[in-house]
Formats: C-alpha cells, sequence, structure tokens
C-alpha cells in the first residue's frame, strides 16, 4: 500500500507503515503457547489493533482463532509489515519473500546475527531490504508498539501506558520490563521500539521519523553505541523535540559489556556527554531518571530563566531540594522583594518568603494556591517546585486540587513540577495531579532532575539561536596542500613540528615564531635577531619524541648557551638515531612569564567522525582528564562555550584579582583547528600542546599533526 503511494526516496524515510499499520504479519506465527511467535500474535489481537492480523505458517491452519497463511505470498491483501520470528537460518528467505509480496518493511525479531559475529548473515538481510525498498529494524529485537494503532508486534505482554514520549531502545529485555513500569507509573508512550542491532534504521533515522509523528512529544532512547554516531547528531541538531537519551557502558566494564551485547563499538564517555551537549540531547543517569525528564518534557514548557522558586510546607525537603537544584545546575536565588511581601501574607509569623518559600506545616490548600499563583504571575519567576510533607491537618488532594487550579486560572507558561512526601492520601493525589498533566514525583530530588532538564532544554533552545551556523575562515588550503603532498610524496605519516606550524600558520592558528638553523653560527645570528631566552629543538622527521631524544633545550639566555644547545641537541640526536635525517635546528621564542598553559586537539573518534578537544595542560587534562569535546566543525561562539564547559575554567576567567585571559582568541583559534580537520579528512591528529594563552594574546608552542595511512 505504501509502496504505490510514495516515491523510492520518500519511502525510506516514511515510517508510517510502521507507526501507522493497517496489516501485520507475523512470519514464525507458532501455535506453541507461550512460544515468541504466539506471543506476537496473541499480543496483536489482545492490544486491540484493529487492522489486519496475518499469522504466517506452513504448518498450521490457524492460530488463536486467526487464519494462518502458509507463506506471506500467500496472504490476499496487503500488508503494512511483517515481523519475523523463524530461527535465523530461514530469515533470509522469508525477508526475501516479503520484498516480493511488496510492503513497507520488516520488523526481524530473530537473534543469531552480528551479535554472535555473524556480519555476513546480518550484511545479506540489509541487502534483501534495501533491494526491495524496505525499511528494516533490528533484527535481535523484542519487536515494536504503537499506542494510537494499538499495535503490539512484540513479545511484550502488553502496551504500554498511553501518552506522547516516544522510546527506541537498543536493549530488547529492558524495554519489555519498562513497559510494565510504565502502566504502573503511568508514564504516557506513543511508540516504544526496539532496535537491537541496527543493520537497517538506526538511532538517527528514528529521532527523523518521530520528530515528524503527530503522537510525539519527547524522544527517549536508550543507547549503547550507534553505527554512525555523526548521522545521529545531525539529525539531532535538526530535531525540533527534545531528546533525552540513557547512555549504558560510561564505565570501563560496562563499555565491554556493550560492545559485547550490540556488536558495535561505544565511545569515550566525555565525547558523548559533550557531543550530546552540543546537538541538545538531553542525557540521564538511571532509568526512573529517563521517565522523570520525559515526563517533565512532554508536560511542560522548557524553563526560560534561572529564577526557580520552591515552594514547601517543610523545611527539610526544602534543603534537600535546594541542594539538589544545585547539582542540576540552577542554583536558587532570592526572589525580589515585592514578590516575598505578596507571598508572605500566605504563611505564619514563623514561615520564610525567601527561597525555598516556607509556608510551614500549617500550609493549606489556601496558602499553596496563594503562594504559586503570586509566584507564577511575578516577572520575575522562570519555574517553580511544589513540595508537601503530609500533615494530619491539611488534605493532600485538596491542595492538589488547588496547585492545578492555579495553573488553570493563570494560563502559565511557565514549568511547575510536584512531589508529595507521604502515604497512601498523597499517592492518590499524585495520581490526580498525572491524570490532569501535572509532573508528580515522590522524591523532591526528581523534582530538581526535571526541573534542571526543563533549564537545559531552555538553554539549549537560546544557545542554538545564538550560535548560528559555522562560518569558513579564510585559510591559505593551498599552502597546507602542498605541505602535505610533500609529506606524502616521502612515504611519512608524520609532520615535523615545523612543518605542522606551517599548516597551523596556513589556518591562522598562532604558531610561535620559529626559524630553522642548520650551524651554530645561523644560531647564534637568529638568537640576536630574536633576543632572549630562547628554546632549540630538533628538527628530523625520523625524532618524532623530541624530549626522549634530548633534542630540546628550553631557557637557554646567552649566546654561549645557544652555542653549547646546538652541539648537545646534535649529538644527542645522532646518538639517539644514527640515520635520523636531520633537518636542522628549530630556534624559538620562549613563552612570555605568566600563561595559562592550554592544549587544543583534534581527531577522529570512530563513532562521530572528526572532533576537537580542548583542555588546561599539565595535571588537569593528565589526573583530572578536565577535558571537552565538540563535533567538528564549530562556530567561535560554540567553541567558547565548549571552553566555558570545563570545570577549570575560572582559571581562564580569572580568579582571585586575576585578570581573564584571552578567551575570545583561544575560540576563534579552536574554530579555525575545527576547520582545519574537517577540510583535510586525510588528516587523523592534530595536537597544539601546550599553547600559552595570556591576557592579550595565545601562542600554541608545540605543534603534531600525524596523517592517516
Ligand atoms: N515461515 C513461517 N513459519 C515457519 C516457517 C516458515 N518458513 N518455518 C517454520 N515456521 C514456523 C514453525 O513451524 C513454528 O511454528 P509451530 O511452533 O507452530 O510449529 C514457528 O515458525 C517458530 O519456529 P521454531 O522453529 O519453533 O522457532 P522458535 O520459536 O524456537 O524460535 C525465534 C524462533 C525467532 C524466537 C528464535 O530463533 C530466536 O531468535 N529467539 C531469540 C529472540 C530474541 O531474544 N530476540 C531479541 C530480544 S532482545
Amino acid at each position: 500500500m505504501e509502496k504505490a503511494s510514495l516515491s523510492k526516496s520518500e519511502k525510506k524515510y516514511s515510517l508510517d507503515s510502521l507507526f501507522n499499520p493497517k496489516a501485520v504479519a507475523v512470519i514464525g506465527a507458532s501455535r506453541k503457547e507461550g512460544s515468541i511467535g504466539y506471543m506476537i500474535v496473541k499480543g496483536l489481537k489482545e492490544g486491540g489493533f484493529e487492522g489486519k492480523i496475518y499469522p504466517i505458517n506452513p504448518n498450521a491452519d490457524e492460530i488463536l482463532g486467526i487464519k494462518c497463511y502458509p507463506s506471506i505470498l500467500d496472504v490476499p491483501g496487503e500488508v503494512s509489515f511483517a515481523v519475523i520470528a523463524v530461527p535465523q537460518k530461514l530469515v533470509l528467505e522469508v525477508v526475501e519473500q516479503c520484498g516480493k509480496k511488496g510492503m513497507g518493511g520488516v520488523t526481524v525479531i530473530s537473534s543469531g546475527f552480528a551479535e554472535v559475529g555473524n556480519i555476513e548473515a546480518e550484511k545479506a538481510l540489509r541487502e534483501i531490504c534495501d533491494r526491495y525498498n524496505m525499511w528494516l529494524v533490528g533484527p535481535n529485537i523484542i519487536g515494536t508498539l504503537s499506542n494510537p494503532a494499538k499495535c503490539n508486534a512484540s513479545f511484550s505482554p502488553q502496551l504500554p501506558y498511553p501518552g506522547n514520549i516516544a522510546f527506541v531502545s537498543q536493549s530488547g529485555a529492558l524495554l519489555i520490563g519498562l513497559i510494565g513500569q510504565t502502566v504502573i507509573k503511568k508514564i504516557g508512550m506513543s511508540h516504544v521500539i526496539s532496535n537491537g542491532n541496527m543493520a537497517g534504521l538506526d538511532f538517527a533515522d528514528f529521532v527523523e521519523a518521530l520528530d515528524k509523528d503527530e503522537h510525539t512529544k519527547v524522544i527517549c532512547l536508550y543507547i549503547e553505541g550507534f553505527k554512525d554516531g555523526r548521522r545521529f547528531l545531525e539529525a539531532a541538531k535538526r530535531c525540533s523535540k527534545p531528546i533525552v537519551a540513557l547512555k549504558a557502558g560510561v564505565s570501563k566494564r560496562g563499555e565491554i559489556a556493550t560492545r559485547s551485547h550490540t556488536g558495535s563499538l561505544a565511545g569515550s564517555p566525555k565525547v558523548y556527554k559533550s557531543l550530546f551537549r552540543q546537538a541538545g540531547v538531553l542525557q540521564a543517569f538511571t532509568v526512573p531518571g529517563l521517565f522523570h525528564r520525559a515526563e517533565a518534557l512532554a508536560h511542560l514548557n522548557p524553563m526560560r530563566g534561572d529564577n526557580l522558586l520552591i515552594i514547601t510546607n517543610g523545611g527539610g525537603i526544602g534543603v534537600l531540594a535546594t541542594d539538589a537544584a544545585e547539582y542540576y545546575g540552577i542554583p536558587l536565588q532570592e526572589p525580589p522583594k515585592d514578590l516575598q511581601d505578596a507571598m508572605r501574607k500566605w504563611m505564619p509569623e514563623f514561615g520564610s518568603p525567601r527561597n525555598p518559600v516556607d509556608i510551614t506545616g500549617m500550609g493549606d490548600r489556601e496558602s499553596y494556591a496563594g503562594a504559586l499563583r503570586d509566584a507564577l504571575t511575578h516577572p520575575w519567576t522562570d519555574g517553580v517546585v511544589v513540595l508537601y510533607c503530609e500533615t494530619a491537618q491539611t488534605d493532600p488532594m485538596d491542595i492538589a486540587q488547588g496547585i492545578y487550579q492555579v495553573i488553570q486560572e493563570t494560563k502559565t507558561e511557565k514549568p511547575v513540577v510536584v512531589a508529595y512526601v507521604g502515604g497512601e492520601r498523597s499517592e492518590a493525589a499524585g495520581e490526580w495531579l498525572i491524570q490532569h498533566g501535572i509532573p508528580f514525583y515522590d522524591d523532591p530530588e526528581f523534582t530538581m532532575s526535571s526541573m534542571g532538564t526543563l533549564r537545559e532544554r531552555g538553554r539549549y533552545l537560546e544557545r542554538s539561536k545564538a550560535n548560528g551556523e559555522f562560518e569558513p575562515f579564510e585559510v591559505d588550503r593551498e599552502g597546507v596542500r602542498q605541505i602535505l603532498d610533500r609529506v606524502r610524496s616521502e612515504s611519512r605519516l608524520s609532520l615535523t613540528e615545523y612543518e605542522a606550524g606551517m599548516v597551523f600558520k596556513c589556518y591562522g592558528l598562532p604558531y610561535i615564531k620559529s626559524v630553522i638553523v642548520n650551524n651554530e653560527h645561523e644560531a647564534v645570528g637568529a638568537a640576536r635577531a630574536m633576543g632572549f631566552p630562547l628554546a632549540l629543538k630538533i628538527l628530523s622527521p625520523d625524532i618524532l619524541h623530541k624530549t626522549e631524544a634530548k633534542g630540546v633545550v628550553l631557557n637557554i639566555s646567552s649566546e654561549d648557551g645557544v652555542r653549547a644547545a646546538f652541539d648537545a641537541i646534535m649529538h644527542n640526536a645522532r646518538a639517539y638515531k644514527p640515520d635520523a635525517r636531520i633537518q636542522g635546528i628549530l630556534i624559538q621564542k620562549m613563552a612570555r612569564p605568566g600563561p595559562t598553559e592550554v592544549i587544543m586537539g583534534a581527531s577522529k573518534d570512530p563513532q562521530f567522525g572528526p572532533v576537537v578537544m580542548f583542555g588546561l595542560g599539565g595535571i588537569f587534562v593528565e589526573v583530572l582528564k578536565d577535558v571537552s569535546f565538540r563535533a567538528a566543525p564549530i562556530s567561535p561562539a560554540e567553541a567558547l562555550e565548549m571552553i566555558k564547559e570545563i570545570k577549570s575554567y575560572e582559571i581562564i576567567k580569572g580568579y582571585r584579582g586575576k585578570k581573564p585571559k584571552h578567551v575570545e582568541y583561544l575560540a576563534e583559534t579552536i574554530s579555525r583547528l575545527s576547520q582545519l580537520i574537517t577540510d583535510f579528512p586525510e588528516i587523523k591528529e592534530i595536537d597544539a600542546n601546550p599553547a600559552m594563552l595570556y591576557e592579550d594574546d595565545l601562542d600554541i608552542v608545540d605543534a603534531l599533526i600525524t596523517l592517516e595511512e
């Protein structure tokens, strides 16, 4: 059906046949009660799927009272998609038949593909689907579930609780468990997709399709690794809806586990964190955290400023929430005096209108509603967290209804979330709030992880508007081309420091002034012209580790010193590698005193392609690993954010009377570096380490570039 109405290229990206199916075939539908092939037919039937169900089994006439067909080619009507649940060795044959029949795509439940090293079979499966222009979900999945179509095409015993969160998960078993939880916790889902080995559709495809899906407001992802991380980042950036991701395998051990689980390589957790942030993907760290965040995003607007107010009847939960607010990046501020004065009338003498606003244990419906109304109608407030500890003399339901009434009355655009700590009466009130679209939690910490996410989303929307697109700088590409060609012609993969420095110069990267000299006489002449103090370094394509070869002398402050250093370096280099080709000695000005040492680099991430890295030098990078990453290329504005992301940013910003460093110039330099690695895919790695950052300048004092083989 979809085939007739859509062109080839359109259909590839249309998942209408998956999200809104009219007829589903189950190939491998089984008569064995409790088997996977049986449970899929049962799930479709009992889930209330209103389209046609076609069980396929050459050995059966009917399953669960539904007529069976020996093969998909015997089905009389059109089929939206087929669920494949036959043993692996039969999969290719039945998928080929699906292609001949003509349908939107296939979901392949069967295991036994790349996850166990059977790469060839997986490749063949993909080829068949491509040949017939069918989408492919899986293999090695539990199936897919769509609430709008009441289509449980999986071996989950039930559909998830209905709502507008879509969930795509690389883990099938976890997904089945979570579907059960959504029902108990009333977390509303639109589509739930198990994507397993991702031989066909990847996270990027689902993000694109769900962005267009009218039933979905938020996209949740459980990720172990990507096939093509770069494509995912681009899809996420384009996506208009919030995406929350739980990335598994962030520990060293976990990384190994996810790799063996899905057959895909997991990238470094630091890279994920930075690149997700760049693309606006919000990160969760636990399963409940994923759902809390998604719930808040599904029901509320992003928080558009930093002014968060807590209204509470208990000091204890107020303090806990205050701590959590800081942890999640929205530290509490004191509200303006007029707002404090207004709220004072809703509390006894011993209450507090500061933040948290403590209406005390006497706080009832009227006081909660009054304080909330004042807060929401005041321009200062950007979001409110309402906390309540159940007390004998107050009615949790009454308070919940008061909160709801104020939200309705004020028609507020500002996010409000609620947490109650209490017993059955509180639980009932919480359910009532959830049914009325107000995110409700039973712990103050969850209110803050949700608010933190809403603020992060708000910041991302502001920032993506402000950052703009990357605009290439005017650079000397031809100059770089010539240097790289010369290196290649000499069958080398590493540039000498001088060559790398010249590449930097072509791209406007501030490589420190350097001169090549070939004898003592030239060295002294150059030293006189440059002025002291100076550094001398061996220049040889065969000696990459200059320090190890004792090929570097720093802080030379006299002509005699230059002569001595020249002799020593030449002698050491010959001793280190007698056949090394020596191109001379590099003389550089020593960096001025007082800089902050920074490092910048660029490399190719196996999943995300070219990335740039930034950090402070020395122990900050070596011990603390305090670095940030971005997918290249990036604008100077994005580079500035990257600089601000490191924990030791205070050192650059200036502290205890120290002046701020030249951070705009640094940001421009990182942006130029990101252009260099993007323009020349043959570059494998670039290192500007160290670079000396001053209040008014930046000098790169060592340069390293290596090429792909
Ligand atoms: N077309 C359609 N049906 C066929 C068929 C064909 N060409 N050939 C056989 N069948 C039928 C069989 O007769 C059987 O039905 P029956 O039970 O009524 O006789 C049915 O297909 C299933 O075949 P069977 O050989 O019993 O397979 P199985 O149920 O033991 O296993 C899978 C099939 C797909 C479930 C199994 O191979 C598998 O991969 N399991 C792992 C699934 C999984 O865990 N996925 C990932 C989750 S994270």
